[in-house]
């Protein structure tokens, strides 16, 4: 069931918009934000707020790579897999983080910290090869970087600092 809090925040997002479902895209960060990723019951609780259909709002959510219909770890690690990464070093970085996390691409750790997904080019091709851990934009990956990357953010979970 969506809380009084999700409820409050979704209800300023469609203030801003003369159509509810012009704040679909949002509402489904909201959620997210809150749960991780966004379930069946809530998609089908949130769907008539914003005068949509489940399948309409479905369709959003699986367009959108950055909304997560299934369950993910603490923190998501967004490997680009397009042309440009490729040439520069997509595969050994795949393999590294692979083998740091315990998890394959599509995957999620064994601990619950790592989900480990491919994204499409993140228009930084010039500092290839990237990744998005959470929200935060990551180029010009080694080995030797993406081991900071990661200790830094497993220790911000340890130390409860959030993601
Ligand atoms: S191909 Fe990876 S950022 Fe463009």
């Amino acid at each position: 069931m969506l809380s009084d809090e999700e409820r409050a925040e979704i209800e300023a997002e469609m203030a801003h918009f003369e159509q509810k479902r012009a704040a679909c895209v949002e509402a489904l960060k909201i959620v997210q934000r809150r749960r991780g990723w966004v379930s069946d019951e809530a998609l089908r609780e949130l769907a008539p707020i914003l005068e949509m259909s489940p399948d309409e709002l479905d369709n959003v959510a699986t367009f959108y790579n950055l909304i997560f219909r299934h369950p993910v770890g603490k923190h998501v690690i967004l490997i680009c897999d397009s042309v440009t990464c490729w040439i520069m070093g997509y595969p050994r970085i795949r393999e590294h983080i692979a083998s740091r996390i315990g998890a394959g691409l599509g995957g999620t750790s064994q601990d619950g910290m790592f989900t480990f997904l491919p994204i499409p080019c993140l228009g930084t091709c010039d500092t290839a090869p990237a990744m998005i851990v959470d929200e935060t934009l990551f180029q010009h990956l080694d080995p030797e970087k993406v081991d900071r990357i990661l200790d830094e953010v497993r220790g911000q979970g340890e130390n409860g600092a959030g993601s």
